[in-house]
């Protein structure tokens, strides 16, 4: 056991909160910084009944640098910061590019600099596969080319990934590791956190539990004449369990000076191409109900195909996932049903 304190921003969203539930149950101290925008304290409560530790919560936006000021002078002896704070709906972002920036960025250099002033070493990005766009070849390894982001969202991952890059080109103290998801998905085996969507859901899954709980009419799927086997897209989704625990080993990685340089970058992914009939099929297995659906048109900016070459990871952060996607489904649908109970 390590009692290595850890700053979480954005401690009470998704990944966030699974994250703090796997870093708790390994040992270490965290503390969480959260504006709430997308989340609610109670999954605080949650990490609590879960873990038997709640962590301290702090509550304020991370683009208020005198409130971040303060936090570290209160705070002492952080070793490492993982960044998760930000807006992240990729269609919002196409109608407030402004906002995302300022957001997403702003949060970014405002934390950047206060390990600079407060010396906290480490930092641990959560990035993103849409940085790859649509990529040449698959799967996408780390070295594979970046593509234009067709979003402000996707773009702001880009920049505070090259504005991280500068940091620790800049300033030798501090190293950080970039985490670049695929699709996560799923919820914590307890059912006692996961996704909480605000309004409708974007993404697959969500939208496939609230279509089944009656929140939604139907599922759209977006497009069945792609050039993939069954005609619709293809993406990685993975556990957001496995997910959390590579946030584990990268903040290990760089408290234990293991890192090969100041400055690194993983995919998260299972290696695994799943299209949209598959994650259905999924469902339909896992709950034994049928899916409302339909099929409509292409969603603008939806890439073809991807998914990752996990090789990277597997060697350098000793880490792969080990749940299967029926697994991450089962636990979405379960977490799905409690939420009805919530709504
Ligand atoms: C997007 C972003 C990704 C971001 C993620 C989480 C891009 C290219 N990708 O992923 O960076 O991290 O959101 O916010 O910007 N689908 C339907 N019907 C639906 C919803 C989705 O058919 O109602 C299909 C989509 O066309 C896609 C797949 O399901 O093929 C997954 O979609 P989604 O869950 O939204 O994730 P991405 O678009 O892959």
């Amino acid at each position: 056991m390590n009692h290595h304190r850890i700053l979480v921003t954005g401690g009470t969203g998704y990944i966030g909160s699974h994250t703090a539930v796997e870093l708790i149950e390994k040992g270490f101290e965290v503390i969480s910084i959260d504006n709430l925008h997308n989340s609610e304290a109670w999954i605080n409560d949650r990490i609590g009944m879960i873990t038997g530790i709640s962590p301290i919560l702090e509550i304020f936006d991370l683009c208020d640098i005198e409130k971040l000021d303060s936090f570290f002078q209160k705070y002492k002896g952080i070793k490492a910061i993982i960044h998760f704070a930000a807006f992240k709906a990729v269609g919002e972002s196409v109608e407030k590019p402004l906002e995302y920036y300022r957001n997403n960025i702003v949060s970014t250099l405002n934390l950047l600099e206060m390990m600079k002033k407060y010396g906290v070493k480490a930092m641990v990005f959560s990035s993103s596969c849409t940085v790859y766009g649509q990529p040449d070849t698959l799967p996408v390894t780390e070295v594979s080319p970046l593509k234009p982001a067709t979003s402000p969202y996707g773009n702001t991952k880009k920049i505070c990934e090259d504005i991280i890059h500068d940091a620790t080109i800049a300033h030798n103290e501090i190293k950080a590791i970039s985490l670049r998801y695929f699709n996560p998905i799923g919820a914590h085996p307890s059912a006692l956190i996961g996704e909480l969507p605000r309004g409708v859901p974007e993404n697959l899954v969500p939208f496939i539990t609230q279509t089944a709980i009656g929140l939604r009419d139907e599922l759209k799927v977006f497009g069945n004449d792609y050039n993939t086997p069954d005609g619709s897209c293809i993406r990685d989704y993975l556990h957001v369990s496995d997910l959390s625990k590579a946030h584990v080993k990268a903040v290990e990685r760089l408290i234990e000076c293991k890192n090969k340089s100041d400055y690194e970058i993983f995919n998260l992914g299972t290696g695994k191409g799943v299209s949209v009939f598959e994650v259905i099929n999924s469902f339909e297995r896992v709950s034994g109900m049928k899916l409302k659906y339909r099929i409509t048109g292409r969603r603008p900016g939806d890439i073809e195909k991807i998914w990752a070459d996990t090789t990277l990871a597997n060697k350098e952060l000793g880490w792969k996932t080990v749940y299967s996607l029926d697994d991450a489904v089962k636990s979405a649908w379960e977490w799905g049903k409690n939420l009805r109970k919530i709504n």
